[in-house]
């Protein structure tokens, strides 16, 4: 039969044309238990506005139980001739309970309130599934750091030897970032915690139905939406997401990039475990990084989801435009993409090999002790643009002779500088210059240990 929820006014039923362009069931089916706890919902301020009786109301919620149960096993389902779930499922609902009584349900609402509610709904779980997934590998990398909390390692700034660092310093600073990530999340649910139901199709209801108990009933903690306009057309809730899941990938990508580069032979910082690597088709030695790989590349599927989403939003005029049906696939598939991508991630991260030897073996190269120079000299009162172009020439005069600094004799150090006397050895060695970075946030062992401390009892709240 015609399942078009508009049939009234229309003579000819739609072209396959204009039915296979307008169909999103094969997308929005997901939203379906979203839909039929909205639909109880709806059900239960229809009786208490006296549209409903109580008996009506009972065989309501029992004929949407069974819809549900027959949605979960698959027994029902959607079809492009439905167009969209909320259609289908009223097709499923006038079936199980007959045209009078599966008729009453739509009264007081439209599919642009509904679809508006129910996205709000499947993000916010999905939001809390992401966050979980971000906590695990939290927990993957604290465990990495307290592990090798002692273990030294090249700090570097534009890919260059900058200053010794603990690796376990270099791992809590991702922890950081995707602990801001987890926050953002937890503030955009509560932003996002507010139900457009109640809207209708823009102006909202004349029957006194109160959307206030529908929010209750949905679990949207701060009630329902001040303005229905904004309710049914805005979907900023959706491009926030979108940003928060690409900036999950960008923070993942950059620690994919990472390890992909400490993969290679000539860096030989980590080995990854073989359940969390890949060989290859040809070259039988081959241990490949894929996991990294497959991060770095669907950040940037995460960044398209996002920009696709903005041009979407971009200038439709209020309220409500078709144009927002494309507003799903994109954040769709952000959530199934992190959901596949984080807890790979997490498993390669918790089981990689650390060589402690080669990270310690390179911490202090590349003359990554001239600042160690530089600032014991500002310690014997030397001013800091004097010192700096002292330990330059220190610098300069290892790379003439192919020696690091602490094999300058002393008396290069004093025909550099008279400031320079044996004791600036103190600072040259990688333990020592680690210690001396004490303040909050820097790379000494104590202040790592702090920040250790912060971060676990942040994840405990989290
Ligand atoms: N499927 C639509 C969407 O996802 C909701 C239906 C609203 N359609 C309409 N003609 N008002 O946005």
């Amino acid at each position: 039969g015609d399942v078009r929820l508009w049939g009234g006014r229309f003579a000819d039923g739609p072209s396959e044309a204009l039915a296979l362009l307008s169909a999103s069931v094969h997308f929005d089916w997901r939203l379906a238990p979203y839909d039929i706890a909205g639909s109880r919902a709806h059900a239960r301020v229809l009786h208490k506005a006296g549209l409903l009786t109580a008996e009506e109301l009972d065989r309501m919620i029992a004929g949407l139980d069974q819809l549900e149960a027959d949605v979960a096993d698959g027994s029902f389902t959607g079809t492009i001739a439905d167009e969209d779930v909320h259609t289908a499922l009223e097709r499923g609902l006038l079936e199980r309970l007959g045209a009078e009584l599966g008729g009453k349900l739509r009264a007081g609402r439209s599919r642009n309130d509904q679809v508006a509610t129910l996205f709000r709904m499947y993000l916010r779980d999905h939001g809390r599934i992401i966050g979980g997934l971000i906590a695990d590998l939290q927990d993957a990398l604290v465990g990495l750091a307290e592990t090798h909390h002692d273990v030294a390692m090249p700090g570097r700034t534009h890919l260059q030897h900058a200053q010794p660092v603990l690796f376990a310093h270099h791992v809590l600073a991702h922890v950081q970032s995707l602990s801001r990530d987890a926050e953002r999340l937890r503030q955009w649910d509560t932003r996002t915690a507010v139900s457009p139901y109640g809207s209708g199709a823009l102006a909202g209801s004349s029957l006194g139905l109160d959307p206030e108990q529908v929010a209750a009933d949905l679990g949207f903690e701060r009630g329902s939406v001040g303005n229905s306009i904004d309710g049914t057309a805005s979907r900023d809730f959706v491009a926030e997401f979108a940003f928060i899941t690409a900036m999950i990938g960008i923070n993942l990508s950059r620690i994919a990039e990472e390890i992909i580069i400490w993969n290679t032979k000539e860096f030989s910082f980590v080995t990854l475990h073989d359940a969390f690597s890949t060989g290859s088709s040809i070259m039988p030695q081959k241990k490949n990084p894929d996991i990294a790989e497959l991060a770095r590349g669907k950040s940037g599927r995460l960044i398209g989801n996002l920009t696709g989403l903005l041009a979407t939003l971009k200038a439709l005029p209020l309220a409500y435009n078709r144009d927002l049906q494309e507003d799903k696939e994109p954040v769709f598939d952000s959530c199934d993409t992190l959901e596949v991508l984080l807890p790979a991630f997490t498993g390669m991260m918790a089981t990689l090999t650390v060589n402690r030897e080669r990270m310690e073996e390179l911490a202090p190269a590349g003359f990554s002790l001239a600042t160690d120079i530089a600032e014991w000299l500002v310690k014997q009162g030397v001013p800091f643009r004097v010192a700096h172009e002292v330990a330059g020439e220190c610098v300069k005069v290892c790379e003439g002779e192919g020696i690091e600094l602490d094999q300058l004799t002393d008396e290069q150090f004093v025909k550099i500088s008279e400031h320079l006397t044996p004791e600036v050895r103190t600072v040259l060695n990688v333990k020592g210059a680690l210690a001396s970075r004490d303040g909050r946030g820097g790379t000494a062992p104590s202040a790592v240990a702090t920040q250790l401390t912060e971060l676990k009892a942040d994840l405990v709240i989290q």
